[in-house]
């Protein structure tokens, strides 16, 4: 019979590996031993790691690297950057390189506005579910001066609540639609407490509202939560130069490569296998410096992807066009983002990234989030209408081919300088270790 185990979080950190180990593991001290090896030495640093979430067993490690010489609006960055992907970092070097002598990345915040939402279902009179809202609202907006102080203080605060009729799309369903701005807060736990009170005031208030019948009154609250869609906070990042300057010693004939380089553009707007690989490609270098400054990766990516499809189909992130002979690549995207609260005062490395990029403000974090993505699409498209991206790819690869089969240093110093004038694949490397290895 199968039992599910009661009170696990509540056991201490070896019994949770040592259960773990009989249930999961055939009782193998190697992956225990794995999973201690990770601790880290520094026991306070080790604790803090293991408060951020639940039933911690270890620590998960990921390269933590920067890509240096971003020149965004005329200022010179080094990003920070946590990923695994070999040649994302590289990527990113190379692009900030290339637009560094080709007048930098020029990048602006068009609109901060965050939303949230309280869903509920209503089936009496609309308007005097109108007139009820009008008269609330002020009301709900009192309600939540004492978590809004704070926010108000720093320039932030509520900007608007809308009642939303929603019935057309499923019977009694109406929405209060209420826009924030958090200024260097990502603003979850701060919309949050604010919607939750607002029901509960909305709630309260309906209750005592003289006009509503008694079925009227008992209007029910679905459920109060943010929204990771933020069409209204929206940043946008451009590279331009002439034609002529785009050629480099690879790519010699710049009206062959600009040609190229926009049909694949076009490609992307037009098909969606290939936007999805195309945005994924711009989502490497977004989630890298999301992840790299303790931001939200997961409610990046579902914001982006949605926008990626506001007008009915899922589409190309990026544009590009040639214009009087100016080559143009922009994005739009929506990212929120935040500088303070979160992970942004506690992991010490999350701290030691915003320092590298000089204690951003949130909306300097979104330029610089931004310009990480457009830069990682000239690189992955570059590349792919010219050399295709394996030489590059398989190139930074080459080193977790070498670490699986456990090379020894002098084995990779050797076959480091042996692929500098071959082509990677696994089994070119296999084969070459094997003749090393005699
Ligand atoms: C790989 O991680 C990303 C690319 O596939 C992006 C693209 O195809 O544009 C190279």
């Amino acid at each position: 019979m199968i039992t599910p185990i009661s009170g696990f979080s509540k056991l201490g950190k070896e019994e949770k590996i040592t259960w773990l180990s009989k249930t999961y593991l055939k009782d193998s001290p190697q992956a225990e031993a794995v999973l201690r090896q990770y601790w880290n030495i520094n026991v306070q640093l080790q604790q803090l790691h293991e408060e951020f979430t639940e039933n911690t067993l270890s620590n998960f490690y990921l390269p933590f690297g920067i890509a240096p010489n971003f020149l965004i609006n005329g200022e010179l960055y080094a990003i920070p950057m946590a990923i695994e992907e070999s040649s994302v970092i590289a990527a990113a070097s190379k692009a900030a390189k290339y637009w560094f002598t080709r007048g930098g990345f020029k990048v602006q915040v068009l609109n901060t506005v965050k939303i949230g939402q309280i869903h509920f279902l209503y089936s009496g009179d609309h308007k005097k579910l109108e007139r009820f809202f009008n008269a609330c609202k002020p009301v709900l907006i009192d309600s939540v001066s004492n978590i809004t102080r704070n926010m108000k203080e720093r320039g932030g605060g509520i900007l608007n609540i809308e009642l939303r009729d929603k019935t057309d799309l499923m019977e009694g369903y109406f929405q209060l639609h209420c826009s924030f701005e958090t200024k260097d807060s990502m603003g979850a736990n701060f919309i949050n407490s604010c919607l939750e009170k607002f029901s509960e005031t909305f709630k309260a208030e309906a209750i005592k509202y003289d006009e509503f019948t008694s079925e009227e009154k008992e209007l029910e609250i679905i459920m109060s939560i943010l929204s990771n869609y933020v069409p209204d906070c929206i940043v946008r990042a451009e590279v331009s130069c002439p034609v002529a300057d785009l050629a480099d010693e690879k790519h010699k004939d710049p009206d062959v490569f600009a040609e190229k380089f926009l049909t694949a553009l076009k490609i992307a707007e037009i098909e969606p296998y290939r936007a999805v690989t195309h945005n994924k490609g711009i989502m490497n270098g977004i989630d890298a410096v999301v992840l790299a400054t303790g931001n939200d990766f997961r409610a990046v990516e579902a914001g982006i992807h949605a926008y990626a499809s506001k007008d009915g189909q899922y589409t190309s992130l990026t544009h590009a066009t040639v214009k009087d002979g100016i080559f143009k690549l922009w994005m739009e995207i929506p990212l929120a983002l935040g500088t303070v609260g979160g992970l942004t005062n506690l992991h010490p490395l999350v701290k030691v990234a915003l320092q590298i990029l000089q204690k951003p403000t949130a909306k300097k974090l979104m330029e610089i989030v931004a310009v990480a993505g457009l830069a990682q699409n000239f690189a992955a498209v570059k590349s792919l209408v010219t050399t295709g991206i394996q030489q590059g790819h398989m190139k930074m690869h080459l080193m977790n081919i070498l670490n699986q089969q456990n090379a020894t240093p002098q084995e990779k110093e050797k076959l480091i300088h042996y692929f500098k004038h071959h082509t990677v694949t696994h089994s070119s490397v296999m084969e070459q270790l094997e003749l090393l290895r005699g």
